[in-house]
């Protein structure tokens, strides 16, 4: 069910210091910083050959993330993100077979514009999980 990974996301203390390490010092492609108000982050995505990488910053003041800074002082993986072809037909299955998903079951919209959901950790091995919905390659 799941498809290609479409991001690995690590909330960081200093997005600046974050971003400067990718582009100068790992020398990937680094895209312009966008806020995401409704999720309560700052996202910069990262492009790499295979996947992409996204640099969480607390946004605001409710920011889901500034708990996890104050566990994780040094940054840390946030989330790991899967792409589903079909995201109410990926949420029933994993639902009758139990597993949890966070808010009330509705995908938001998410950083690149498509719907999205995430799966409790404690049900997938520790990690939190991000389905995205992404249309078929043409
Ligand atoms: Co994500």
């Amino acid at each position: 069910m799941i498809g290609r990974l479409n991001h690995i996301a690590i909330a960081v203390p200093d997005l600046d210091r974050a971003i400067a390490q990718y582009r100068d010092t790992l020398g990937a492609k680094v895209n312009p910083p966008q806020d995401e108000p409704d999720h309560g982050v700052t996202v910069v995505f990262i492009d790499l050959p295979n996947t992409k990488i996204e640099l969480l910053y607390p946004l605001g003041d409710n920011s889901p993330i500034a708990g996890f800074l104050e566990r994780n002082p040094a940054g840390g993986i946030h989330h790991m993100c899967y792409e589903v072809d079909d995201i109410l037909a990926a949420r029933d299955r994993l639902t009758a077979a139990g597993a949890r998903v966070l808010g009330d079951g509705t995908p938001k919209t998410g950083a690149h514009g498509n719907p999205v959901l995430f799966l409790h950790p404690k049900d997938f091995n520790g990690c939190l999980i991000e389905l995205e919905q992404v249309p078929a390659a043409s």
